[in-house]
């Protein structure tokens, strides 16, 4: 299955229907090439979009995204890159912090994002995204380090991630050109943002919401909880039914059957895992097979 481009709003850029999340990769262990292998069978798949954050693995694993960059120069035309900006963590790598905090100042989120393309070693970051909304948020602040970005070609086009609808409307409203997508948390055991209206907010301006941890950090496979457990037999009996190969495809079809166009952002360093989420893209489940799994999850019917 070739995973298709989407639209991340009808006037924006391309990207893949699914992306890979590079959060875990220091866990990984992978040389610079192992990581351009990796992404090079992604990429054979039709998946070209990358998701990174300035302070993933304690702050290095933009650098070894980059290192792998660095060993095969001709992968960087074809994949997209996500970064993310504006937490500050306590870590080896930042000894002055005392503690960890979000910093949205406008200085800031320039600094770090040119740190991210120092990084990657590149010139242009396709998306940069605020990672959590700040409670010292100044809206005009961040409009003008996101505006100097786009100016000087650092950064094409900018999101924000954990945003509620009207911290979305607060940024939006001093920018001139759109927010691309809201990174948020959905999986089929954590699907708040279908309730809340962020992802109503999503349809409402045709913006692509991103799914970060589609299967719930892995939970939706080894949760023991009694959510995990009664998703978990539903999708099994479910995956007979459309003849899935497994419940991670499944977890696939039921985000993708969203109408906001969810795109699901993977977590796994395992190209066989990767395979079979974008084998996943065929599968449709029926509206009945769709509810199973949120009655599952929230156990109790619709009211
Ligand atoms: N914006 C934010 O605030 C935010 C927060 C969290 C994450 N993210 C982004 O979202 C990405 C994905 O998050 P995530 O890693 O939590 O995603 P996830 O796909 O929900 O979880 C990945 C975990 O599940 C395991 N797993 C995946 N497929 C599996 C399968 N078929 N069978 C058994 N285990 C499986 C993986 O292990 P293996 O590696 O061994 O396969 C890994 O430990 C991150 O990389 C990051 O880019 C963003």
């Amino acid at each position: 299955m070739h995973v298709q481009q989407i639209k991340m709003t009808p006037n924006g850029p391309e990207m893949s229907r699914l992306a890979i999340g590079f959060w875990r990769l220091m866990e990984w262990n992978y040389t610079p090439a192992q990581i351009v292998d990796f992404v090079e069978q992604a990429l054979e798949l039709g998946i070209t979009t990358t998701d990174h954050a300035s302070i993933y693995g304690g702050y290095q694993c933009e650098k070894a995204f980059g290192a792998a960059l660095r060993h095969a120069p001709d992968l960087r035309a074809r994949i997209q890159i996500i970064t993310k900006c504006g937490i500050e963590t306590m870590c080896e790598a930042k000894p002055q912090n005392e503690l960890g905090h979000y910093d949205t100042r406008r200085e800031v989120i320039i600094e770090t994002a040119e740190k991210s393309l120092q990084n990657f070693g590149t010139d242009f970051i396709d998306l940069l995204l605020i990672h959590r909304p700040d409670p010292l948020f100044d809206a005009d602040a961040v409009s003008a380090a996101f505006s100097q970005l786009k100016k000087d070609g650092k950064v094409l086009h900018f999101g924000v991630s954990n945003f509620a609808p009207w911290q979305f409307d607060l940024l939006q409203s001093r920018l001139d050109f759109p927010l691309i997508t809201n990174q948020v948390e959905i999986s089929p055991l954590e699907f708040n943002v279908m309730h809340d209206g962020t992802l109503d907010q999503c349809q409402q301006h045709r913006i692509v919401p991103q799914a970060w941890s589609p299967f719930a950090r892995g939970g939706l496979f080894t949760g023991t909880e009694a959510q995990a457990q009664r998703v978990r037999a539903e999708c099994e009996k479910i995956a007979q039914e459309i003849g899935a190969t497994g419940i991670d495809q499944v977890a696939i079809a039921w985000l993708l059957k969203h109408p906001a166009k969810i795109q699901p952002v993977l977590g796994s360093g395992k190209i066989s895992r990767i395979k079979s989420a974008a084998n996943a893209c065929s599968l449709e489940l029926n509206q009945q097979q769709w509810f199973r799994i949120w009655v599952a999850s929230k156990g109790h019917g619709v009211p």
